[in-house]
């Protein structure tokens, strides 16, 4: 799958690493910056990574800040785009079955690499379960 992938400052040394976990799992990886530990503003980079999944060059998103909710909020005012901002695995999963994610937004000052890696893993590997899921995510019309 081709994936696009931007961080902040605050996340940018868990993007290096889930970067290169994409990889292994044999994904295409569009990395979208930050590429240094220089401070940035988190919404260029969330626009970034929208606009890739909205033009269709890529499937889906992955979005690192310190926390994950700058990244969040500035991702869901796209529309088409539904971010989901995760801590653990099963709400990684169930963006995915039940929501349709596809924007996975991580805080890396708030989860440690190792679940990182793994909620990345499961994200990328879940499919969208449709059926009554589908009606409720035209609800809001994305
Ligand atoms: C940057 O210091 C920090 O505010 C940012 O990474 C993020 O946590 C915002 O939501």
């Amino acid at each position: 799958m081709r994936v696009a992938i931007a961080s902040d400052h605050g996340g940018f040394s868990l993007k290096e690493q889930v970067i290169g976990l994409l990889r292994n799992l044999g994904h295409e990886v569009e990395d979208q910056g930050c590429y240094s530990l220089d401070s940035v503003d988190y919404p260029d980079y969330a626009g970034k990574v929208c606009g890739s999944i909205l033009d269709g060059s890529c499937e889906r998103g992955i979005l690192i800040c310190g926390s994950g909710i700058g990244m969040s909020m500035a991702a869901n005012r796209f529309s088409g785009i539904r971010a989901a901002l995760c801590h653990e695995l099963f709400t990684a999963r169930l963006s995915r079955e039940h929501n349709d994610a596809n924007v996975l937004c991580l805080g890396a000052r708030v989860i440690g690499p190792g679940l990182a890696e793994e909620m990345v893993s499961v994200w990328m590997a879940t499919g969208f379960a449709g059926g009554r899921h589908q009606k409720r995510l035209a609800m809001f019309s994305c």
